[in-house]
């Protein structure tokens, strides 16, 4: 049994990197969480608060994280300790890459079950089901909505697709990085993209954009609560992948000589436009019909297909859109198995196949919470603090470990880890430097320790 071995696996080059990390970021996040949480949180306040999170802390945090796997070869719980140890540290830092792994294993509970949601949905697509067929709107709106109802209630349905979706990852992964995760994501992405450009242009053609924008980008502060201010902090953290074993695993593959900071940059520039594009397409469809942005959850899924089913050639498109939907967030999904995979892999030292199915077999029987908090079983509703399961694990990663370990993510690098490692690693001009420096080491600590301490009451602003 080997305990502390460094991993041998490298992408096989930087542009396989970038499309396996964007792959990691860009999912339901993106196209599912960021839509309905920005209509929950009042629109363009919440999307700019996001947007400054992402470039003041979340590329900084992403670069730091990555630069710690890429630095120490291993997976993320010896990733931090081998990098606090080397400046002199204390392994203490190990408990960041295990939280990071035991943050992004609670995801993968929910985030399956809702892969499953779009999975299903492709299905409906093709059988005809986002057609109005009762004449008027308001019946194509309700046929629509029950549509949306019938299946998160329906347990057996539910828990079908999220079984088909973690088998489906744990078979990629247990073909390794090159012959399974990298392959996987040579062919999804770039369909991703082409999926998304089709889409965006039928949208363009056929809606309405302007009280959409209107929406999204003209902030009334007023709308936004401290609360909103910590779920866009905790978004930025979601969306690009970061506080969960991810980006450090991924930077324990990157081949010598590839730049993070440049590939950090593309990675979250595409991850924020593609959730751009996915706010534009569902808030003129939300608008037009006289839904409410903030209808939550369902909301992706009850807007986009209202238009499908008005519009001509609703069927093929919505199909479309439903699979590219299930195709980002199986990249994720291979991103979030791979976290423990390797962790176990290397911790125990279990072969991948058997580290696979392992983390597999209990991320699934996690997710049976996120299933019945959605079936509305008595035992899943109200855990904590009147939340079911699902909220309680969204709530309990996004908003609360993803940022503290972004918050010691960057004290780790900002602080703890010499200078000459981080210019080494980093590869930055001195401005360049000096600036991501001083986001790690204060800016992003402070700012996510007020938003954080506020947001659970222990300070009053
Ligand atoms: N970034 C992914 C998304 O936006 C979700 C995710 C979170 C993936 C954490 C990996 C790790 O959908
Ligand atoms: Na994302």
């Amino acid at each position: 049994m080997t305990t502390s071995t460094t991993i041998d696996n490298r992408w096989s080059s930087e542009f396989k990197y970038v499309l396996a990390a964007a792959g990691a970021a860009v999912g339901l996040g993106n196209l599912w969480k960021f839509p309905y949480i920005m209509g929950e949180n009042g629109g363009g306040a919440f999307v700019l608060v996001y947007l400054f999170c992402i470039l003041l802390i979340g590329i900084p945090v992403m670069m730091a994280e990555v630069m710690i796997g890429k630095r120490a070869r291993t997976s993320p719980a010896n990733a931090s300790a081998t990098v606090a140890k080397e400046s002199g540290g204390s392994s203490i830092w190990s408990l960041l890459g295990a939280s990071g792994v035991i943050a992004g294993s609670l995801i993968l509970s929910f985030y399956i079950v809702i892969a499953g949601w779009a999975a299903a949905y492709i299905f409906f697509g093709i059988s005809g089901d986002f057609l109005a067929t009762a004449g008027s709107e308001i019946a194509h709106k309700d046929e629509i909505g029950a549509l949306f109802t019938g299946l998160i209630t329906d347990t057996t349905q539910l828990i079908i697709w999220s079984s088909i979706t973690i088998i489906a990852a744990m078979l990629v992964l247990i073909r390794g990085v090159n012959a399974g995760l990298e392959k996987a994501v040579t062919y999804l992405m770039p369909l991703l993209f082409v999926l998304l450009t089709i889409i965006m242009v039928y949208a363009a053609a056929t809606g309405n954009f302007g009280e959409a924008a209107q929406f999204m980008f003209s902030p009334d502060f007023s709308k936004l609560s401290f609360d909103g201010v910590l779920t866009a902090l905790g978004h930025a953290f979601f969306t690009l992948s970061l506080s969960s074993g991810i980006m450090m695993v991924y930077g324990a593959y990157m081949p010598e000589g590839t730049s993070i900071a440049k590939t950090s940059i593309y990675i979250a520039v595409m991850d924020t436009a593609v959730a751009l594009i996915a706010g534009m397409a569902i808030f003129p469809i939300v608008f037009a019909n006289g839904m409410e942005p903030s209808a939550g959850p369902g909301l992706l899924f009850v807007s986009l297909p209202i238009a499908f089913g008005q519009m001509p050639l609703g069927t093929l498109f919505g199909t479309l859109f439903f699979i590219m939907v299930t195709f980002a967030a199986f990249t994720s999904v291979i991103a979030l198995l791979e976290s423990p995979v390797a962790y176990l892999n290397e911790r125990l030292g279990l072969s991948r196949a058997k580290a696979t199915i392992v983390a597999g077999c209990t991320i699934w029987a996690l997710s049976l919470l996120t299933v019945f908090s959605l079936s509305g079983a008595p035992w899943a509703q109200d855990v904590v603090m009147g939340l079911n399961f699902f909220d309680a694990l969204d709530k309990l990663t996004a908003n609360i470990m993803l940022p503290l370990a972004g918050l010691f993510t960057a004290v780790l690098v900002g602080w703890v880890v010499k200078e000459n490692i981080t210019r080494e690693e980093f590869g930055l001009s001195e401005f360049a430097y000096k600036a991501v420096m001083f986001c790690l080491r204060y800016l992003s600590p402070v700012a996510i320790a007020i938003v954080f301490l506020q947001a659970v009451g222990f300070i009053s602003l």
